[in-house]
């Protein structure tokens, strides 16, 4: 596989390369099978690997990591770019740091490269029940944890700060008090679903907007087929004697970093 390209995305170290796409570590497997996923897609060149701590898949992208070192597959840390996300069972000030330096000791890491506010939700659950019972989902306090983010970054524990499913709105907030910026916003993106507005608004703050879902999750619960059962990107995928997903704008991924 020919080498991923790179973008860039504000950090505490000025401007960090950060590849185009990456892959995706939302998934029922297994531990094992996770790692050597990982693994595998490191040796076809990826570099850029997407987990969170409700996925539950942060230690075996670290043990992948940490395999993949020792094996001489990657020479040091600083060759991948690790993304974890702060659930929303921590989206309380006290309680962002400790949830982040429970995701690096998942990790086996010093730092990640990324760090997200998963959702913009308070969920009050003492354990975890999906789907979330609308009663223990609530606002919150989007100042206070920004402040704990930015702590996270300034501690070096991440080298940059961001959210995920934020809405132009939601992050115009952030802006008005934040020291640090948000350097990403990683939302559901794809063909069909172009979130024109929020790429614009995005690309105004210099922030980062990132693709999550971009074959539409086909297959999943919360998927559907408009991607993949697309006419128009089959006929392409015809013409060229390829796949739907091959002829996809963001190819053969699980999750595109994405910038117009
Ligand atoms: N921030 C967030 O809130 C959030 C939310 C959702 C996802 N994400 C991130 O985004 C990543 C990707 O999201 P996703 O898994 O929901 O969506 P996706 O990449 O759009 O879709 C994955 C689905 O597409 C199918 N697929 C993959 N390649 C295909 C191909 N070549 N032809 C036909 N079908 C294909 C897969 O089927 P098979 O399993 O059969 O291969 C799988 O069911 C996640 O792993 C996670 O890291 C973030």
């Amino acid at each position: 596989m020919a080498p991923i390209p790179e973008t860039t995305i504000t950090s505490s170290d000025g401007p960090r390369p950060i590849p185009l796409i990456g892959l995706g570590t939302a998934t029922v497997e297994r531990s094992d099978v996770v790692k050597t996923a990982v693994l595998e897609a490191i040796k076809v060149g990826y570099r850029h690997f997407d987990t969170a701590a409700f996925y539950g898949t942060e230690k075996p992208v670290g043990e992948a990591i940490a395999e993949a070192l020792s094996s001489g597959l990657i020479k040091s840390r600083c060759e991948v770019f690790i993304t974890t996300k702060l659930w929303c069972n921590s989206t309380e000030r006290e309680l962002v740091l400790p949830a982040l330096k429970h995701s690096l000791r998942n990790l086996g890491l010093d730092y990640v490269d990324l760090y997200l506010v998963h959702w913009p939700l308070k969920i009050n659950q003492k354990h975890l029940k999906v789907p979330v019972p609308k009663e223990c989902v609530t606002a919150i306090d989007i100042k206070s944890v920004w402040e704990a983010m930015e702590e996270c970054q300034n501690l070096g524990l991440t080298k940059s700060i961001g959210v995920s499913n934020f809405s132009t709105d939601k992050i115009q907030e952030i802006l008005s008090f934040a020291k640090i910026p948000p350097a990403v916003n990683q939302v559901e993106m794809n063909p069909l679903w172009q979130q024109k507005q929020l790429n614009k608004f995005c690309k105004e703050n210099h922030i980062l907007l990132t693709a999550y879902s971009p074959l539409a999750s086909a297959g999943n619960s919360w998927g559907n087929n408009s991607v993949i059962g697309c006419d128009v990107l089959e006929d392409i995928a015809k013409s060229r004697e390829k796949t739907t997903a091959q002829v996809h704008p963001f190819p053969l991924l699980n999750l595109a970093v994405y910038h117009i």
